[in-house]
């Protein structure tokens, strides 16, 4: 059984397996390089030899265990028509949503459209570099994949006040990501995936009220979908306002948290598996801060199950030099 499996499964507190949220990204050169001759962010995700390459170039020089797919959580509004483009220095665009067309489309049309991304798991999962380590495939939540949809853009730090205005559309669209989402967890895990991990990086945007309603139920569905396909499911409600009624409600195989998370304080009320935590900010500081701040979490989680990560993804302007040492740092302990 790969590690991260043996902590989730067998609640293993004796190993600590670490992989790196952005771990395929901009502050790799050789990622750069791949990106400089490949402006369209889009056009990358769907080239099946560039991405599956992307993919595995952090397993190349770190010592980690999983691949996370290089793709991108908006790949599902693009396979649902909805208009999608990467700006730099901006992020990502949409266009708006065209609600009669989107609950036409069918599942033949949608895997059709995005269909590299399978291609490029199954060429992952089966490179021998990914031996005894897991393939992490991946979606955006509900709710997360919602906001970007209507909002058109990332959101600043609230919602515009018209956000619910139109709760018909809303629950259309919520309609539309339950089926689409279930179809596209199920291809890559026929692919080769072999742990989901749900990103749900505006969890945060909630008040505690709204949460049964838009994180709870639908990604209670989406959990146990996955488990009945028998995969392990990692949740990531990004700064949501309470994590341990998440966890008892959504009950998913593991939870990742952010950095403002004390991790001494979760551990008292959070029984299932924990991932992540360390400020990604702490990789542009010096290899003694870094050495003293990963080691906080791995004293606090000693006797708990413990996946390495970081509390959000690695920053672009991280030396890979730090990343290096820090998967060293939690190998060693
Ligand atoms: O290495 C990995 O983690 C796998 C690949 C991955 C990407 N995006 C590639 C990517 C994953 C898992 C994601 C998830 C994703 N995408 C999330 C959830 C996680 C999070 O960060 O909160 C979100 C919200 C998105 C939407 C998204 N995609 C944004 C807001 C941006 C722009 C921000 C930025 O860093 O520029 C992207 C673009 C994106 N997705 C890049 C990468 C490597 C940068 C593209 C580039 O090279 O310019």
């Amino acid at each position: 059984m790969t590690p991260i499996h043996q902590v989730i499964k067998n609640k293993n507190t004796k190993i600590n397996p670490i992989w790196i949220m952005r771990q395929a990204g901009r502050y790799l050169p050789e990622f750069r390089e791949v990106r400089k001759l490949n402006p369209d962010f889009i056009n990358l995700c769907l080239n099946e030899e560039l991405s599956s390459e992307i993919t595995l170039q952090p397993l190349k020089r770190f010592n980690l265990d999983a691949a996370i797919i290089f793709s991108d959580i908006l790949m599902l509004p693009y396979g649902l028509n909805q208009k999608v483009k990467f700006e730099k220095g901006f992020g990502p665009k949409l266009g708006k949503v065209n609600i009669d067309e989107m609950s036409k489309k069918d599942e033949v049309d949608f895997v059709e459209k995005i269909y590299p991304i399978y291609k490029t798991i199954k060429k992952v999962s089966n490179n021998d570099i990914v031996k005894n380590k897991n393939t992490i495939g991946f979606v955006g939540a509900p709710w997360t994949l919602l906001v970007y949809m209507i909002n058109q853009q990332s959101p600043k730090k609230n919602l515009k006040k018209s956000f619910f205005k139109d709760e018909f559309l809303i629950n259309r669209i919520l309609l539309i990501l339950e089926k689409f989402l279930k179809i596209h967890i199920k291809n890559q895990i026929d692919n080769g995936a072999n742990i989901i991990q749900i990103f749900d990086s505006w969890a945060g945007l909630l008040e505690e009220k709204d949460l049964p309603n838009y994180i709870y139920s639908p990604t209670l569905n989406l959990v146990n979908y996955v488990k009945s396909l028998n995969i392990p499911v990692i949740c990531f409600p990004r700064e949501i306002k309470n994590y341990k009624e998440y966890c008892e409600i959504v009950k998913p195989d593991a939870v990742s948290i952010d950095y403002n998370v004390d991790p001494k304080k979760i551990l008292n009320y959070i029984k299932i598996p924990i991932q992540g935590g360390l400020d990604p900010k702490i990789l542009l500081s010096d290899k003694e801060t870094l050495r003293k701040e990963a080691t906080k979490y791995l004293d606090v989680f000693k006797d708990h199950p413990y996946i390495f990560n970081l509390g959000h993804g690695v920053l672009p302007e991280t030396s890979p030099d730090m990343v290096d040492y820090l998967v060293n740092t939690v190998k060693n302990y």
